[in-house]
């Protein structure tokens, strides 16, 4: 099999943009005008996790339960509240080397495509100023499985014609991981080796990081 890299696909939050602190601040405020608090640490379980998921695991954490309407309606107070911090990003909140690094892909003719849990992803794509760079955009209106489950990377994959043994998945949440591996990609965790132990390798972030060095150190492994 031929195993070179042929397309990038990137998660959002976490990997291109530091949105995590945002989300927490919204869920957190909601969680208190319900009653209850939650920590930073509760919050990392939240993370490639889908909106109406995570108000599940919010609300169980409160051991409070609502009808779907009224849920419908929390989940549309947060992302409002959500939204007002997105509208005044710019790209100096594009985490650090990602910009660089989006570049040498593109000299180097490798796809790039997104695989987010996010709604908002194109609204915060085009916020920051990077849409242009993405030749597929999966996000949380496409897919019908949320991460682990493989469909959002494997609809990328197929929307770029490339086979998923020819992509290299970037994720910082471990179900984003275990979505990568149960498509058959390469995957590098964006972060803490104890929390994405399972990815080929883990590196905290994209800066002075080269696509040629990743390239070559994942062909020397084999595809998990
Ligand atoms: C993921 C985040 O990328 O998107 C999760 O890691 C978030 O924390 C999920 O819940 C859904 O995001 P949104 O923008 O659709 O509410
Ligand atoms: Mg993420």
């Amino acid at each position: 099999m031929n195993q070179e890299i042929k397309a990038c696909i990137f998660d959002l939050d976490g990997v291109i943009v530091d949105t995590a602190k945002y989300h927490f601040t919204a869920w957190r405020n909601l969680a208190n005008q319900l009653g209850f608090d939650f920590t930073e640490k509760d919050n990392e379980k939240l993370k490639g996790v889908s909106r109406v998921d995570s108000l599940n695991l919010i609300l169980q954490w409160g051991g409070l339960n609502f009808s779907d309407n009224i849920k419908t309606e929390l989940a549309t107070d947060k992302n409002e509240d959500y939204l007002s911090y997105i509208q005044k990003m710019t790209a100096a909140e594009i985490l650090p080397g990602v910009v660089p690094f989006l570049n040498e892909l593109k000299e180097l003719n490798i796809k790039i495509a997104l695989g987010s849990a996010s709604k908002n992803a194109v609204t915060i794509l085009k916020q920051v100023g990077i849409i242009d760079y993405f030749e597929a955009i999966i996000d949380g209106t496409k897919v019908v499985n949320g991460k682990p489950h493989p469909e959002g990377f494997l609809m990328a994959a197929s929307e770029l014609g490339i086979v998923p043994a020819n992509c290299l998945v970037f994720e910082d949440a471990p179900k984003g991981v275990q979505a990568a591996l149960a498509a058959k990609m390469f995957v590098v965790g964006i972060g803490k080796e104890e929390d994405l132990g399972t990815a080929h390798f883990v590196m905290a972030d994209f800066e002075k990081k080269k696509f040629k060095a990743i390239e070559e150190k994942l062909l020397s492994l084999t595809l998990r």
